[in-house]
């Protein structure tokens, strides 16, 4: 181990859908000013990077994930000055701040692309991704790839007669990374964002960015669905869509462009799909490419010992030092933490302590700290365009996708912070009306109750990060499965070890009481998720149904 790893590597991050948060002129819009208002709440929280959805100007088709402009802002977020605002203030609370980063696409009505589409012989034509089509003329597709989404990724568009490729929805057009000056564009864009003091950014659907030139078909799969851990679906393998090792070099493009930042270094963390070994190659085989990558396998994470511990120790093969991997629970495309741990709050507190104590940097989805619940909105009234794809599908169909890990209407994990119990729960004026409903529940999770109750899961999170940010052992040190205590396989146990500190972990997944029997007789109890209380450790302690422990102990002997 380093004797100072680097800031990124021991942060804690908080996700903010711009949009759901704070809104603070009454429009029914989260916005910039929204979240500055309430950075005070997140450096009490004890969060130590934010990271903000897409705010830059947009159509908000995707709600921002279709940026029409990358160096402005929307205006029902704020204004340029508002964002600089927000850099600097969250830096004056000693946090970092991270941006959202869309290199794969733009809207179509970015400049670009309306210039692209304009005429063939334009010279925009090229940044982005047109092809004849098949057929005497060219009425079917150039190939038989599929989008992300399972349709034809394929657009014709009328005045020309060719067809533009899209990863994602028809009005997010892929660039073309095979033009130089797009490539330079692009990077000019996060050197913009960093000159403005931006600390790291996250890179949407990074695995697409670059498509086969050869546009050979993808080859015939069996597989049905995609899903985090094996992106391949809709009867193919992406292998000229997803992956593509030219990706792979592009991500080391960035990492130097981004290491030429420096007081404080800047991070990049990659939207990417598969298992933690296909992941692990975007950090590059030198670890020179993308500092982080989302391990989307924690989404599914089942709440089990076994399963766990197995993860666990797959997660630490795929990426030792000088690799760190991350624990992500929920985000704006997924169904809520909670729902998968059927709204049970201690569950959710096993699910936190083993989040902010593993090795990895955790990302906290907005709400995730009061446990806010999954709320099911029927497709037909979903503003979320992949929602509205699906309208006519039936609703019992949605949510077993849903609970699979496909989630069709994702205006269901994007309901407004419930900030307190009354009218609009402080997300937004009284008078206002949200852009999504309020969870009905609202009235009884917020962070009003949460703060005045000192079990709450808002104080076990709160409690985990103060401890983090404290212990070098759990924001730095190695991570070592421990398997000699005795403990029922449903028990999870892992020391985390640092020069001069070791911590250790026992967190409970099952519904009995298990005794804990440790040798050492000067070790502290540091934290229980049960109580926040710390109490001396005296060898001899019972952990109850899903409690999470944290056990210091003296360094061994060198
Ligand atoms: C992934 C983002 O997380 C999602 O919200 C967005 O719709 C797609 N990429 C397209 O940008």
């Amino acid at each position: 181990m380093p004797e100072e790893l680097p800031w990124w590597k021991r942060t804690t991050v908080y996700q903010i859908y711009p949009r759901s948060f704070a809104d603070s002129n009454g429009d029914g819009i989260g916005d910039l000013p929204g979240v500055i208002e309430r950075l005070d709440y997140l450096a009490g929280l004890g969060v130590e990077t934010l990271w903000l959805s897409p705010f830059y100007d947009s159509p908000q088709a995707d709600f921002g994930y279709d940026i029409r402009d990358h160096f402005g802002v929307a205006p029902e977020y704020g204004t340029l000055d508002d964002a600089r605002r927000l850099i600097d203030e969250v830096h004056k609370r000693g946090m970092k701040i991270v941006f959202d980063m869309v290199l794969n696409h733009t809207s179509d009505q970015h400049p670009w692309f309306v210039a692209s589409r304009s005429a063939r012989e334009h010279d925009k034509r090229d940044w982005y991704i047109w092809r004849d089509g098949r057929g005497k003329h060219g009425e079917r597709p150039p190939n038989n790839w599929r989008s992300m989404l399972g349709n034809n990724g394929w657009h014709r568009d009328g005045e020309s007669g060719q067809w533009y490729w899209a990863s994602f929805l028809s009005f997010q057009p892929d660039l073309n990374y095979r033009n130089p000056e797009v490539k330079e564009t692009m990077l000019e864009v996060v050197r913009h964002w960093l000159r403005q003091g931006v600390d790291g950014l996250r890179l949407d659907i990074f695995n697409a960015i670059f498509k086969d030139a050869s546009f050979a078909d993808n080859p015939f799969s069996l597989r049905l669905l995609p899903s985090a851990e094996n992106p391949h679906g809709f009867f193919q393998r992406n292998v000229h869509t997803i992956d593509h090792p030219d990706t792979l070099s592009f991500a080391r493009d960035l990492r130097r462009t981004v290491d030429a930042f420096q007081d404080p270094a800047r991070f990049l963390v990659g939207e990417v799909f598969g298992d933690p070994t296909t992941l692990r190659r975007y950090c590059g085989a030198e670890a020179d490419g993308l500092h982080l990558v989302f391990l989307f396998k924690t989404l599914r994470m089942r709440f089990a010992g076994r399963g766990v511990r197995a993860l666990i120790r797959e997660i630490e093969q795929a990426f030792p030092e000088p690799l760190t991997p991350t624990y992500v629970f929920g985000n704006h495309d997924r169904t809520r933490l909670l729902q998968r741990l059927d709204g049970h709050q201690q569950k959710a507190k096993l699910f936190a302590t083993l989040q902010l104590t593993v090795r990895g940097v955790p990302f906290i989805y907005y709400g995730e700290e009061i446990g806010m619940e999954h709320y099911e909105i029927p497709l037909v009234h979903g503003l979320d365009p992949v929602a509205v794809r699906h309208r006519k599908l039936p609703q019992w169909l949605a949510r077993y996708l849903g609970r699979a890990g496909m989630l069709l209407n994702r205006d269901e994990c994007r309901s407004p912070m419930q900030w307190h119990g009354g009218t609009n729960a402080g997300f937004s004026a009284e008078n206002a009306r949200p852009w999504l409903a309020l969870h009905p529940r609202s009235a009884l999770t917020n962070v009003d109750a949460q703060e005045r109750d000192p079990a709450s899961l808002l104080h076990c999170y709160q409690g985990l990060l103060a401890l983090r940010r404290q212990s070098r052992a759990l924001n730095a040190g190695a991570l070592e499965l421990v398997d000699d205590l005795g403990l029922p396989r449903a028990v999870v146990a892992y020391r985390r070890v640092a020069q001069g500190d070791v911590a250790l972990v026992v967190l409970n997944f099952t519904s009995r009481e298990v005794p804990l029997c440790l040798e050492v007789q000067d070790g502290a109890l540091l934290f229980s998720n049960r109580d926040a209380s710390t109490t001396p450790f005296f060898g001899r302690y019972s952990l109850a149904p899903y409690e999470g422990v944290v056990v210091s102990f003296p360094a061994p002997e060198a």
